[in-house]
C-alpha cells in the first residue's frame, strides 16, 4: 500500500514537470482561440465570430486587461485553458475572482488537467485578496456539478443569472435619451 501511494506520488511529480500553465500572449492567442471554439461545441453554443475574438485578444493583451487567460501545457503541447476576471463583493468589501471558462480537451480529461487549473485559480484568488471565488455551471451539466463538488463548492440557492443583452441595452438607451 504504501509502496503504491509513494509509486503515485513520483509518478504525480514527474507529470507535474512537464505540466506548465502560461498567460496568453501574441504567440499563443491562438492555442486560446482553438479552446474556446471548443467548450463553444461542448456547451452546443455558436463559437464567437472573429470580431468577438480580435476584441479578445485586444482586451486580454490590453495594458490594463479586461481579463485575464491562460494556456495549460503538457509536455509542451496545448491541453486547457482559463479565464478570469476580477469583479467586486459590496457585502464583503472584497474582490471576486469570476472564473468565466474552464476548459480541458475532451481526449485529455480525467488526468488531473482539470485540477491543476482550477487549483491555479484558487491560488490566484489568494494572490489578489479576493473574498471569492465564483463561476457559473450549466444546470444539464452533471459531469462539471461532480467535478467541482470534489473541491467542497456550493451551488448557489435561491439567485439566478438575469441578463440583459446588448441589443436592449441599445433599445433601453434610446427610450431614455
Ligand atoms: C470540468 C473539466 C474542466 C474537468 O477537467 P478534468 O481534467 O477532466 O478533471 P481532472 O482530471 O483534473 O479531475 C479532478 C477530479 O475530478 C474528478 N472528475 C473529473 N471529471 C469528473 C466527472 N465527469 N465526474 C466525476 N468526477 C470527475 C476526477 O476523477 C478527479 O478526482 P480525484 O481528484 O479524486 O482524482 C473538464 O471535464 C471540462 O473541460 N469539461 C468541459 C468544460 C466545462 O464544463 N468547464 C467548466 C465550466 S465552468
Amino acid at each position: 500500500m504504501l509502496i503504491r501511494l509513494i509509486e503515485e506520488k513520483i509518478k504525480l511529480e514527474k507529470k507535474m514537470k512537464d505540466l506548465t500553465i502560461v498567460r496568453v500572449h501574441e504567440n499563443n492567442f491562438k492555442d486560446l482561440t482553438l479552446m474556446i471554439k471548443k467548450l463553444a461545441k461542448y456547451l452546443k453554443q455558436e463559437p464567437p465570430e472573429p470580431k468577438a475574438f480580435q476584441r479578445l485578444k485586444k482586451d486580454l493583451l490590453a495594458r490594463n486587461p479586461q481579463c485575464e487567460a491562460y494556456i495549460e501545457n503538457f509536455k509542451g503541447k496545448p491541453v486547457g485553458c482559463v479565464i478570469f476576471y476580477i469583479a467586486y463583493a459590496s457585502f464583503l468589501g472584497k474582490t471576486t475572482l469570476f472564473l468565466e471558462d474552464l476548459f480541458v480537451l475532451k481526449e485529455k480529461r480525467v488526468q488531473g488537467f482539470g485540477k491543476n487549473l482550477f487549483l491555479f485559480c484558487v491560488k490566484k484568488a489568494k494572490e489578489k485578496k479576493c473574498g471569492r471565488l465564483d463561476w457559473r455551471v450549466l444546470q444539464r451539466d452533471q459531469n462539471t456539478r461532480n467535478f467541482y463538488k470534489k473541491f467542497g463548492a456550493k451551488q448557489v440557492r435561491d439567485w439566478s443569472i438575469y441578463r440583459l443583452d446588448e441589443k436592449t441595452i441599445n433599445a433601453i438607451s434610446k427610450k431614455k435619451s
